[in-house]
């Protein structure tokens, strides 16, 4: 962290003109080990962040102008905008991210009150599915909050980085990559109702296994993909079993109260769509009831039974997370392995023995190439904290 925080310092002062009262910054990214598309749908989700992020370095100005340089992008430049315009449009770029919550803490009441010159340095990848931007986000609100004193804690951070997904880059996400990210804590996994924000920590104990991350490269952005579909889908598939049951969400139900209301809905597609809601939440919490029991066998035949659900009933995976997923199964060593995340692209999650981790990465990364045509990218990842200043 010392050798990144100088690096990013030096950046600004490049950039800037020098670097002071400049003062840096982290926020995580984040791994969801198990619940997955649940969170729009009252369910539950087992996430956790990792110690890959995005550093920040930010110094207010005294005018109103935005100048944001992020070094992941640096062909873009400066990309300078103004506290006046705090619209979106689609030449602020990856802008739009840390400029939507500036917005979204002005509808909360808590306007910012001058320009700022912000330079970020992101090393989780971009599009691949750890929440590259919900850690903008956090980081942004993160920013604000210590420059100017704004009262939020940081589960209020999370929800404004949310509001700002929603309602300034219209992606109608939930709350998971937020609340990960704003709420991490170094060697825990987070399992979180959605239906009413109720959370615990759960030691992320595996005894002689490591949490691998393989990234297809395959780039998605939830903007374009079938996210919002999905997410009406479950709306609709929702209204349709009201008719029959007293729910509010459909986290609401267990499997066999799925089961006798199911005919209620009319499509073949949205039964399988909300009975992948259903069944995913019942995993996470029997996932969260064998970690704590010490049974990672158990949680890793979950894992696995979470990939075929979203493989087959929610169908969010495509070629790619299918080959990382089912070479992934063909290792032995592999306690479990899913895709992670929105899907459609983006990486898998396994759970791997330590002595087994060398030849998981050799054998799905040549399976991947030979299949797919280009490189997976592995990252044996660790669970660290949520944001935090650099002092
Ligand atoms: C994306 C969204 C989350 C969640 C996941 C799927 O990461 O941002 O809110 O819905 O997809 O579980």
């Amino acid at each position: 962290m010392e050798e990144m925080k100088e690096m990013v310092l030096k950046k600004f002062a490049e950039v800037f003109g020098d670097s002071d009262k400049a003062k840096v910054y982290f926020a995580p990214g984040r791994v969801n080990l198990i619940g997955e598309h649940t969170d729009y749908n009252g369910g539950h989700v087992f996430p956790c962040a990792l110690t890959i992020g995005t550093y920040g370095v930010a110094r207010k100005r005294k005018d109103n102008r935005l100048l944001f340089y992020s070094m992941n992008f640096e062909q873009l430049g400066v990309i300078e905008s103004s506290l006046d315009e705090l619209v979106p449009s689609e030449k602020a770029d990856w802008t739009n991210y840390p400029k939507g919550v500036m917005w979204a803490f002005g509808e909360k009441g808590m306007k910012v009150p001058c320009g700022m010159d912000l330079l970020l340095n992101g090393n989780i990848p971009n599009g691949s599915g750890l929440s590259s931007s919900a850690s903008v986000e956090v980081l942004t609100g993160f920013i604000l909050r210590d420059l100017f004193g704004f009262d939020v804690s940081n589960q209020d951070l999370a929800l404004i980085g949310q509001y700002s997904e929603n309602q300034f880059n219209k992606v109608n996400c939930g709350i998971m990559d937020q609340f990960a990210i704003a709420m991490g804590k170094k060697d825990n996994a987070i399992f979180l109702d959605t239906a009413d924000l109720s959370y615990e920590y759960a030691p992320i104990v595996l005894k002689g296994a490591k949490i691998v991350i393989a990234c297809s490269n395959k780039k998605r952005g939830l903007g374009d993909s079938k996210y919002n579909e999905r997410r009406e889908e479950c709306e609709t598939a929702l209204v349709e079993l009201q008719k029959e049951v007293d729910i509010k969400t459909l986290g609401d139900l267990d499997e066999a109260g799925f089961e006798k209301a199911a005919s209620a809905i009319q499509s073949d597609v949205r039964r399988k769509r909300a009975k992948h809601a259903v069944y995913e939440n019942r995993r996470t919490i029997r996932a969260v009831e064998a970690l704590k029991a010490n049974d990672v066998a158990e949680f890793g035949r979950l894992m696995n039974a979470s990939h075929v659900s979203l493989r087959d009933d929610y169908e969010v995976t495509g070629i790619e997370l299918d080959t990382l997923v089912e070479e992934a199964w063909k290792v032995e060593g592999v306690i479990g392995s899913r895709m992670t995340g929105a899907g459609f692209g983006g990486c898998t999650v396994s759970i791997v023995r330590d002595e087994a981790i060398d030849a998981f990465i050799e054998k799905v990364g040549a399976a991947y190439e030979k299949k797919i045509g280009y490189v997976a990218d592995f990252y044996v990842v660790e669970v660290g904290d949520g944001p935090k200043g650099l002092v």
